[in-house]
């Protein structure tokens, strides 16, 4: 089988870990783990999650880096030759149909999360937040949702941001995103710690979620921590895979997944400690849900001496971490239309881009006039709220579960040992042990008790 690239190629092996953790690190870091830690109860939540990364997340996207690199082709084609070679069923395949989809579905409202983003950026840098207490920030946030106008607006806005850099192709707009983005993000976030620390309850937040008190985890909260280290790590929809097929063949494929894996938590738990001593600092309470990020902050930069350059400069990093990311999740699809059906970049892009564009704007919907449209096929839930749960909670941790069956038990061990050599390491035999027994037993559990309760409640 010819092995010669389709795609462009990443310079060299930091751009593909720039670029990885680029996707990885997040509206998933910065929003939606501080929130999540604070509805589930702080520290037990946190260990949870830490242990799903360790055990599941950074073993899966290994076997998923590998698949990419391995086939170096968009997800669906990747697992096809992968199939292949070796000699299992084509059902095998379906692995990456349902990353597509799942990556389509969730840039749908990762997109109106990344919109609002933008908007608090245009607000803050105005002097919105001027002096304005709790009351004035809860309403500013509520009439932000209350208006679709405002949110279609800012979705579109950001979609298109999302289209400008995929049709720039790989090395130049991918790339970029990894070369320029990234570095800047990260100094950014090491400023907002050194703020946090010096003018928030920066122990009390500490001590929140690294606390274990495990009274308040439930089954229900173990399931979201699960989802989320798929969520975070962007596992098991083949963002990773098509990522690691622009690879170049270097090896060291082992050392890669581990720096991801550790900058995408790092980049979350200093959110984390961002967020938590300006909360306490205001007496707001932790557990706001998905308003925390948007409606504790702004008090703390309206009140605080320099409040206005620190809090744009703070939304400018959260749409920068969303605009990686976003990349990411439409690529799959980008690269299988190229592929396989002959477009363009162009084209492909204006295709799958004003599809989600659509779906987006029911999403943006769901937060004011389709607020009450939760039919029963819906799971009760809204539009916005049914692909948060459908993709973060069922379709990412059963990609990431069949990816390790399939690489665990099924991938011609020629093919495996050829991209990550010796397999009789302890570090490979840990590894594979993980893919075969540990992630299987475990995913499993927590979906089925997980979907119980969801049905029930
Ligand atoms: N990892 C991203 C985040 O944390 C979201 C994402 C999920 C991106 C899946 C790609 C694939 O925000």
């Amino acid at each position: 089988m010819s092995k010669a690239p389709v795609h462009e190629q990443w310079q060299n092996r930091w751009i593909f870990i720039l670029a990885a953790t680029g996707s990885a690190v997040g509206l998933g870091n910065i929003w939606k783990f501080p929130y999540i830690t604070g509805e589930n109860g702080g520290g037990a939540f946190v260990l949870v999650y830490l242990l799903c990364v360790a055990g599941l997340g950074i073993p899966i996207m290994l076997a998923e880096v590998l698949l990419g690199a391995r086939g170096r082709l968009s997800p669906v084609n990747s697992m096809r030759s992968a199939v292949a070679e070796s000699k299992v069923s084509k059902a095998w395949v379906s692995i990456g149909w349902m990353g597509v989809l799942a990556g389509l579905m969730i840039l749908c409202f990762y997109s109106v999360i990344a919109g609002w983003a933008l908007d608090y950026v245009a607000l803050t840098a105005i002097g919105t937040f001027n002096g304005a207490t709790a009351v004035d920030a809860k309403n500013i946030f509520e009439n932000m949702l209350a208006s679709p106008g405002t949110l279609i607006f800012w979705h579109t806005v950001f979609m298109l941001m999302t289209m400008g850099v995929l049709l720039a192709g790989v090395t130049k707009g991918l790339g970029m995103v990894a070369r320029v983005l990234m570095p800047i993000l990260f100094v950014v976030m090491l400023i907002m710690l050194g703020y946090a620390m010096v003018t928030g309850e920066f122990m009390q937040a500490v001590s929140f979620m690294f606390s274990f008190n495990f009274s308040a985890l439930t089954s229900k909260s173990i399931l979201i921590a699960l989802g989320h280290a798929f969520f975070t790590l962007s596992l098991g929809m083949g963002a990773i895979m098509a990522y690691g097929a622009y690879m170049h063949k270097d090896g060291k494929l082992g050392q890669t997944v581990l720096t991801i894996g550790f900058l995408d938590t790092l980049i979350a738990l200093v959110a984390g400690l961002c967020i938590f001593p300006i909360v306490f600092a205001q007496g707001a309470s932790p557990s706001s849900g998905p308003g925390l990020l948007f409606q504790s902050l702004p008090i703390a930069f309206g009140a605080m001496p320099g409040g206005l350059i620190f809090g744009t400069l703070f939304f400018v990093l959260v749409v920068i971490a969303a605009w990686s990311s976003a990349v990411s999740l439409i690529e799959p699809g980008v690269a299988w239309l190229i592929e396989t059906k002959k477009f363009t970049r162009k084209q492909a892009c204006l295709v799958l881009g004003m599809a989600v564009w659509a779906v987006g704007v029911l999403c943006a919907l769901s937060f004011n006039v389709l607020g009450d449209f939760t039919p029963i096929w819906l799971f009760g839930k809204n539009i916005f709220d049914f692909l948060d749960f459908a993709t973060s909670q069922l379709m990412l941790p059963i990609g990431g579960l069949l990816m390790a069956l399939f690489v665990g038990w099924k991938l011609a061990r020629p093919a495996l040992a050829h991209e990550v050599g010796n397999l009789q390491t302890p570090a490979m035999k840990m590894w594979l042990f993980a893919l075969r027994y540990i992630s299987p037993v475990m995913v499993s559990i927590v979906l089925v008790v997980g979907l119980y309760n969801a049905l029930l409640s």
